[in-house]
C-alpha cells in the first residue's frame, strides 16, 4: 500500500526502519518508570487504514502529553523496534497535525464499491426525477461543490451501518434501489420516492465528522441527522419557489418520518405510502448492511458465530459456505 503523502503504513513497518509520518491516537497513557526518579513516559496506540503499533515517547512526555486527545492526528518521527515479538515505534518527536493536513482516507476504509460507479449511478437517480421542481431541488444540493463533496464521501454511521468513507452515498442509493423496484412502485410517486431516497439522510454530512476515526459533531450529538436534514431541506426548498406547498410538505414528512417511530428519532410516524416504504427500504438497508458488518468481524476472527450483538440483540451467523472438502459431516 503506497503512503498517501503520510508516511508509511503501519502494516508496511519493519523493524529497524525510521519512521516519519501521520497516525491517529486511539490510546494514550502516562506512565512511571520503574526507577520513579525518571518521571512519566508517554505509551500510545497509533492507527491508521493497515492497523495499530504502540509508540513509546521516554523523554519529555508529560510536557508533551498535554498536547493531543485520543482520536487526534499526530505527525511522528521515531524507530520500528521489536519487543516480545511486537512491532513498535519508538518515538523521537511527535507533533498535533492540522485539521485540514488530515486525509480521512488514511485512516478510515472506504466503502466497497467504487466511488467513480456509485457517482455515476448518484447521477442517473437524478436525471430520473421528471418533476421539474424536485429536479431542481436535487440540482441546488449536489450542484453545491461542497454539500456534494461532503455527501459523496460521508460515512452514514460511527458503528452500526455503512460506517466508512463514501457509507452515506452506498446506502442512499441502496434505498432507492430498493424503492424503486419496478413490482411495487405503481402506486407510486417514484419522483418523491428518489429525491427522498437521496436526501433522507442528508443531515449526516454535519452529523459526523472524519479525522483519525468517525465521531459525531456537536451539532450531530445535541440535534441529530433528522432536524438537521429537515434545516438543509428547507434552506434548499427556499430557492425553489414555484414548488407546491403540499409537495413540499410531503418531501419534509418523508425526511422527518424515515426512522419510522418516535423512540428511533423521528418527531413523526410515516403517514403517507411513500413515507411508510422510505423507512422500511431504509431498514431494510440498514439492518443488512448492520448484520453484514457483524458477520464479518466474526469471520474476520475466524469463527463461524459472533459475539452476542447487544444493538442487535442476537448472535450472527457466518453463514458463508465453507471450501470444498471443508463440509461439515
Ligand atoms: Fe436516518
Ligand atoms: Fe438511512
Amino acid at each position: 500500500m503506497t503512503d498517501a503523502g503520510g508516511g508509511p503504513y503501519i502494516e508496511d513497518m519493519t523493524p529497524g526502519g525510521e519512521v516519519a509520518g501521520t497516525y491517529g491516537v486511539a490510546g494514550k497513557r502516562l506512565r512511571s518508570f520503574r526507577d520513579p526518579s525518571r518521571g512519566r513516559f508517554l505509551q500510545l496506540r497509533l492507527r491508521d487504514v493497515t492497523g495499530s503499533i504502540a509508540g513509546l515517547l521516554w523523554e519529555g512526555a508529560e510536557e508533551v502529553a498535554e498536547s493531543f486527545s485520543v482520536g487526534d492526528v499526530l505527525r511522528v518521527r521515531g524507530q520500528v523496534e521489536e519487543y516480545r515479538g511486537q512491532k513498535q515505534l519508538v518515538l523521537q518527536s511527535l507533533d498535533p497535525s492540522p485539521a485540514e493536513s488530515v486525509r480521512p482516507e488514511r485512516f478510515i476504509p472506504p466503502s466497497p464499491r467504487s466511488l467513480d460507479e456509485m457517482e455515476r449511478e448518484l447521477w442517473r437517480r437524478v436525471e430520473m426525477v421528471e418533476d421539474p421542481h424536485l429536479s431542481q431541488l436535487l440540482l441546488i444540493l449536489f450542484q453545491e461543490e461542497e454539500t456534494y463533496s461532503s455527501f459523496i464521501t460521508a460515512p452514514a454511521g460511527k458503528t452500526v451501518h455503512h460506517n466508512y468513507l463514501h457509507g452515506l452515498l452506498e446506502h442512499s442509493l441502496e434505498v432507492v434501489s430498493i424503492l424503486t423496484r419496478e413490482d411495487c412502485t405503481d402506486e407510486m410517486d417514484t419522483d418523491l420516492l428518489i429525491t427522498g431516497g437521496l436526501l433522507h439522510d442528508v443531515g449526516k454530512i454535519e452529523e459526523y465528522f472524519c479525522r483519525a476515526a468517525i465521531g459525531y459533531t456537536d451539532e450531530g450529538r445535541l440535534l441529530g441527522h433528522i432536524v438537521m436534514g429537515d434545516a438543509m431541506l428547507r434552506k434548499a426548498l427556499r430557492r425553489v419557489p414555484d414548488i407546491s406547498r403540499r409537495r413540499a410538505l410531503h418531501l419534509r414528512h418523508l425526511l422527518l418520518s424515515h426512522h419510522g417511530k418516535q423512540e428511533y428519532g423521528s418527531p413523526v410516524l410515516p403517514q403517507t405510502p411513500e413515507a411508510v416504504a422510505l423507512h422500511h427500504a431504509d431498514l431494510y438497508s440498514g439492518r443488512v448492511g448492520q448484520v453484514r458488518i457483524v458477520a464479518d468481524g466474526a469471520a474476520e476472527s475466524g469463527g463461524d458465530w459472533s459475539e452476542f450483538d447487544p444493538m442487535l440483540g442476537r448472535y450472527v451467523w457466518v453463514a458463508s459456505e465453507k471450501e470444498a472438502g471443508q463440509a461439515d459431516e
